[in-house]
């Protein structure tokens, strides 16, 4: 039951003005409940009728039928519309019930999303912005399906370029197998940073780390099998924290994969007369774009990030037919799709417009900005398993006879990391504060999934009584502000989609979570009287929202904590 559509119904009978849509665009719900539930600002008429707005939604009032509404009345410039509560609300349940998917909806007619995310460098850590991008597009996959979208999870990983000859070199110069095995990532740091140091005076290196990218882009058997080798062990190191955030890829075709598919992108940008040589080098020219100049094979031949990008958005578009493209990656990469999209507008592909980065902030601890030069990492692993630790803790705080105490904590843990990341508007810088990510009491995940278990442990006390649909009537006034932003859930779905903004969903999963709380707490939802069964269809509503949204946040609903 979609209440805002009867009210365009209403008004566009009365507005010959302005068409439906325009006034589905203008409606407001207005934040104080004494001013109803629905309000038109009568202001987008005073042109058109010459008239002081105040008159205008008076007027506006008169023509109206009340039916269905408690009452629809003018104040000031503002029509404002009361549903009337009793019956709306046993709607909104019967919705809620009767619908698994409820607040899904099918606008994207399963058309496909790419959305490229994570993409860690082989041979690197994952950094905290690794995890970010992570996140973030994990949850955006979940809320692009909840749009009707089919979305294609695509890791781009960092598995080719000049670095990679350097490595190789470093490690037939002073590597060892065992230790790589026992340490993969750490060793191979260490081997990179020797490299560079020793380059310094020794210029001869980089000259070898040149000559082994190059067998290696010639597909020298030995350098193919080393790349391979600690491509395979990096992979392994990722993948266990993909497990513990359970978090799964369509695709890992990295930078490597468009090696064989560059020739044809420099042919192709050739074709549309937009490569210019500068310098020995292959470049395309965006100054007309305000936008530097961008660089596509190098002097000696060598391609880079950007040649590979546009083979990929161009292997994407033929393989997948994307609706949309999403770029999950930090907001220093700015300039590079910008480039990227402009490039592929001035080869022709209009399709270039559906490229969408979805940037993101940094994450400061105390204050302060990671990097590996400055020594300020954390490792993500030891993030994760304090977190769960951290979790563990309160739970044998508060629920000591908890069954299966360890994998509520993981599962607290886990999602009160990823909960923190992503209630944060994602171009916020935010800092981390693993005690704060991890309270059970205020804005934090732990909170909601503690109302989601709450409610659980009410129905468990009720015996799980089967609900009876039609009898949903709830008289109680108090439980309207939680009636009504249930009812709010299908169009915050839309609205996270829309800005690629799983943060509206953290929100709204936050505030239904204190709305509940706040209810639970004054009244006597367990009463055996004649409206129990709907006060428990309200509770059950309550949790199969509540343990959706963190759904599609990438969070998990535990039943009990
Ligand atoms: N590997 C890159 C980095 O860590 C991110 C790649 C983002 N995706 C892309 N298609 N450029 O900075």
């Amino acid at each position: 039951m979609d209440y805002k559509e009867s009210v365009v119904k209403l008004l566009d009978a009365v507005i010959p003005e302005l068409d439906a849509a325009t006034i589905q665009s203008k409606i407001e719900i207005p934040k104080d409940s004494g001013k109803g539930d629905f309000a038109f600002p009568a202001f987008n008429l005073a042109k058109e009728r010459h008239q002081a707005p105040n008159q205008i939604a008076i007027e506006i009032v008169e023509q109206l039928d009340q039916n269905g509404f408690e009452k629809i009345e003018a104040t000031g410039p503002y029509v404002n519309f009361f549903l009337d509560k009793t019956e709306a609300g046993k709607n909104f349940l019967n919705d809620i019930l009767t619908n698994a998917d409820y607040g899904h909806n099918t606008d994207g007619e399963a058309g496909h999303v790419t959305i490229d995310m994570s993409s860690p460098n082989i041979a690197k850590p994952m950094s905290m912005g690794h995890l970010r991008s992570t996140v973030i597009g994990n949850s955006l996959a979940e809320i692009s399906a909840a749009n009707g979208y089919q979305p294609v999870k695509i890791n781009h990983l960092g598995d080719w370029g000049t670095q990679f000859g350097k490595l190789i070199s470093a490690y037939k110069r002073w590597g060892s197998e065992a230790e790589v095995k026992a340490d993969p990532i750490n060793t191979l740091v260490k081997y990179y940073i020797r490299f560079h140091e020793e380059a310094k005076e020794n210029p001869e290196l980089d000259d070898e780390g040149r000559h082994w990218f190059k067998k290696l882009e010639d597909g020298d058997e030995e350098a193919t099998a080393l790349w391979k080798w600690f491509r395979e062990e990096s992979l392994q190191e990722f993948m266990n924290i993909y497990k513990v955030l359970d978090i799964d890829f369509d695709s890992f075709n990295g930078e490597a994969f468009y090696n064989d598919k560059m020739d044809e992108v420099v042919d192709l940008l050739e074709e549309a007369g937009i490569l210019e040589e500068s310098q020995g080098a292959e470049v395309v020219d965006l100054e007309d774009e305000g936008l530097n100049v961008a660089m596509i094979k190098r002097t000696d031949g060598a391609t880079l990030y950007m040649t590979r990008d546009l083979a990929a958005a161009i292997y994407r578009k033929r393989q997948y037919n994307f609706v949309k493209s999403l770029y999950v990656v930090g907001g220093e990469q700015r300039e590079h799709f910008q480039q990227l999209k402009a490039i592929l507008k001035k080869m022709g592909y209009d399709w270039s417009d559906d490229i969408e980065h979805v940037a993101f902030g940094l994450i400061t601890v105390d204050g302060k900005k990671l990097s590996t030069r400055s020594g300020r990492i954390i490792l993500l692993k030891d993030v994760l398993d304090d977190s769960i630790s951290l979790a563990r803790e309160q739970i044998e705080e508060k629920n000591p006879t908890l069954a299966n105490k360890d994998e509520v904590a993981y599962e607290v843990g886990v999602g009160a990391v990823v909960f923190h990341d992503l209630m944060n508007e994602r171009l916020k810088n935010f800092d981390f504060n693993l005690e704060e990510v991890v309270r059970f009491e205020g804005d934090t995940g732990p909170y909601v999934q503690y109302a989601n278990a709450r409610a659980q442990s009410l129905l468990a006390k009720a015996g799980n009584p089967e609900i009876d649909k039609t009898a949903l009537t709830i008289t109680d006034d108090a439980v309207w502000e939680v009636e009504k932003l249930l009812s709010e859930f299908p169009n915050t779905i839309r609205r996270a989609w829309r800005e690629f903004e799983p943060s509206i969903i953290a929100k709204y999963a936050l505030n239904l979570a204190r709305t509940f709380n706040k209810y639970y707490a004054n009244s006597k939802i367990l009463e055996e009287d004649a409206e129990l069964n709907a006060r428990l269809a309200l509770v059950t509503s309550v949790s199969q929202v509540l343990t959706e949204s963190l759904r599609l946040l990438g969070v998990k609903a535990p039943k009990e904590m």
